[in-house]
């Protein structure tokens, strides 16, 4: 049996980073071990139309971080700077002979990546605001395959923690001056709208 509270742990420290130390590789086979995660996943119909681009050679990711955008809520921050950029990227694609649309499939395999990635140290963030065009145009040809995701990877160098939303309401993450990143996460008593017993 899984320890209840190590999961719960993996799941509460699987937080999105976006600071990585760009010079601690990801290998090969790291990106297949996290991708055979997605592919146990669950799937509408088990129809398991997702498919995947792995790349961590710096030349491809070169050419992938140009298409992403960072942390829309940190108005003066560009994203990662060099040296600080992803090692690794999962480009998620669904393919549409097989079924069109994807989203739920798709949060179910990008969750278990990002959970996969935390537990071997690593860090990630998805990225659903992507240059579609440009990025099409690197992988080349997609016949059929709609670019829904990317899942950038590497060795985190952010510290990312969790605050309860504040009476205001807001959910935007900040940063703080000694570059933490907090992220504010709504209370159970707020999202649980009937419990039968209460
Ligand atoms: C479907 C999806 C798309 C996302 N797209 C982006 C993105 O384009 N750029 C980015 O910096 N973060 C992106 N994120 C990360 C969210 O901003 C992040 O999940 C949110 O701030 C909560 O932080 P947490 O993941 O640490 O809980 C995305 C997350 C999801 C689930």
């Amino acid at each position: 049996m899984i320890d209840v509270l190590a999961f719960h742990d993996l799941v509460r420290r699987t937080r999105s980073v976006r600071r990585f130390h760009e010079e601690q590789p990801v290998d090969p086979k790291t990106l297949l071990e996290l991708i055979d995660l997605a592919r146990l996943s669950a799937s509408g119909g088990n129809e398991q139309p997702l498919k995947y681009i792995l790349s961590c050679a710096a030349t491809m990711n070169a050419r992938i971080f140009p298409c992403l955008s960072w942390a829309a809520y940190l108005k003066d921050w560009p994203g990662p700077r060099e040296g600080e950029r992803p090692a690794a990227y999962i480009v998620i694609l669904g393919d549409t002979a097989i079924r069109a649309g994807c989203d739920r499939d798709l949060g179910i395999a990008a969750q278990s990546i990002m959970l996969g990635a935390t537990a071997k140290g690593l860090g990630g963030c998805m990225l659903g605001s992507i240059n579609r065009r440009e990025l099409g145009r690197i992988i080349g040809p997609l016949r059929g395959l709609e670019l829904l995701l990317v899942i950038a990877l590497g060795t985190p160098r952010e510290k990312v923690v969790i605050e309860p939303v504040g009476p205001d309401g807001d959910i935007r993450y900040w940063r703080d001056e000694h570059g933490v990143h907090h992220v504010p996460k709504r209370g159970l008593e707020d999202i649980i709208i009937a419990s039968y017993p209460p």
